[in-house]
């Protein structure tokens, strides 16, 4: 399906976007893996996540729905050989991290994906997990299809030479049936939903200070089931505080989304860039930070935003690409090579996408340049690549509600992966966007 975004009158009123993937990907995993019964609030019911839950439905738990976003999830304490390959569809998390859960039982699995997902790296947990004691059988370049065997484990302390949530919490999910301790260290913090969720289920984690910072250390561990809820998703609210901010006299309330630090880097740069934007009602009723985000129209400034930021703001650089045109002044994101590996290539697409609606971008081997067209001066006028990124495609949808000429995508489908009825959302605030 195609959608085309056109300019709108401004944007206004409050909504909540759907739930954290991450959080909740880890909520059907970690109820799977325990004793007893969790019930799981506000579960994002996204492409993504339903496949995590068929997944842990064949690696023998139950998981369902009985509600909207109300699930109750079963363990039958531990992972039990599947009978079917493990389809994970379009998600990495889903991947790595089952991989990871399943790799301390005896067992074979066959884990598949769709075409993007055949392209991702799968290495990056297969070398750590192999250490740790599984084995695959994977062709040479390490992708999916693969079958791991799992196993008795042992725990190690493992560097991992990129800063991925998906690789530590696939070694934490190992090291859950290790002997001995496991440690993973990485050159910078990623998220840390599954330390905090595994102390939520009764695991043996702690931090450990290893060349003066701290990392996540697991022992061997019976996670309980415990109740979860699941907050809206910083990921998901970029768009349309995006939208808010460069569409004219604009002013919208986000509500309830997760302001877990370590995934604040969009809008920390967005602060720096002259965003007129507040976190309202700040609460922690779950042990993950929770507030209101309250955002006017602003006009913004480019920016250089750290290198050492990129793993807080990993899936927000497509948005923030587009925002950096509007603003005045040049953006420089580098330290963003993993943007490469994910869903698309989302360097080369960005620039591409860009350079079609009439702005200069150029692409950096970690990064890209978009020297900013200020307010009112984007072009706009193109039908872009999505290559079936979700992300990419809900980035150019929020550029043609301020650019001059409309901006359609080309492939709309795959925004259900991560944020169900984006449209029906966007439009409420007043957004214009249609099927082609
Ligand atoms: C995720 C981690 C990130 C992110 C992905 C979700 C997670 O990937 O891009 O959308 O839930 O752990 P990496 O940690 O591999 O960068």
């Amino acid at each position: 399906m195609r959608l085309r975004a056109r300019s709108a009158r401004p944007l206004s009123g409050q909504a909540r976007p759907p739930g954290d993937k991450s959080i909740s990907h880890r909520a059907l995993i970690f109820g799977a893996l325990a004793t007893g019964r969790t019930e799981v609030e506000g579960l994002l019911e996204a492409a993504d996540v339903l496949n995590t839950a068929e997944a842990v439905r064949q690696f023998g738990a139950t998981a369902e729905q009985i509600g909207p976003g109300h699930w109750a999830v079963t363990g039958a304490a531990g992972f039990r050989q599947p009978s079917e390959t493990i389809d994970c569809g379009n998600s990495g998390t889903a991947v790595r991290l089952l991989m990871g859960a399943a790799a301390g039982y005896k067992l074979s699995a066959r884990f598949d994906g769709d075409q993007s997902l055949r392209k991702r790296p799968m290495s990056r947990v297969i070398a750590p997990l192999t250490q740790m004691g599984a084995r695959f059988d994977a062709g040479p370049q390490s992708r999916l299809p693969l079958i791991l065997h799992g196993g008795q484990l042992h725990g190690i302390t493992y560097r991992s030479p990129v800063s991925s949530a998906q690789v530590k919490s696939a070694v934490l999910l190992a090291g859950l049936n290790a002997e001995g301790e496991t440690i993973v260290i990485e050159p910078e913090r990623s998220r840390d939903h599954t330390e905090r969720m595994l102390g939520v289920f009764g695991a043996d984690i702690d931090q450990v200070e290893i060349d003066g910072a701290q990392h996540p250390r697991v022992r061997a561990s019976k996670l309980t089931a415990s109740n979860i809820y699941v907050p809206a998703d910083p990921s998901s609210a970029a768009f349309p505080v995006a939208a808010a901010l460069i569409v004219g006299k604009s002013e919208v309330r986000v509500k309830d989304v997760l302001i877990n630090p370590l995934r604040l880097g969009l809008y920390e740069t967005l602060l720096e860039m002259g965003a007129k934007l507040s976190f309202e009602e700040s609460r922690d009723p779950i042990g993950e930070p929770i507030a209101d985000l309250v955002v006017r129209a602003s006009t913004l400034r480019g920016v250089t935003p750290p290198a050492k930021r990129a793993p807080s703001m990993i899936d927000e650089f497509p948005i923030l690409s587009v925002l950096a045109a509007f603003a005045e002044g040049e953006t420089r994101i580098e330290g963003a090579a993993e943007l490469r590996v994910k869903e698309s290539d989302r360097i080369t697409l960005m620039v591409d996408g860009l350079k079609a609606c009439g702005v200069d971008a150029e692409e950096l081997p970690d990064g890209l340049i978009i020297r900013g067209r200020g307010p009112k001066s984007v072009k706009g006028g193109a039908q872009i690549r999505t290559m079936g990124d979700h992300r990419v495609a809900m980035s150019f949808l929020v550029m043609g509600l301020a650019s001059k000429e409309p901006v359609v995508v080309d492939d709309a489908d795959m925004i259900g992966t991560s944020f169900p009825d984006f449209t029906g959302f966007m439009t409420a605030l007043g957004a214009q966007i249609e099927t082609v």
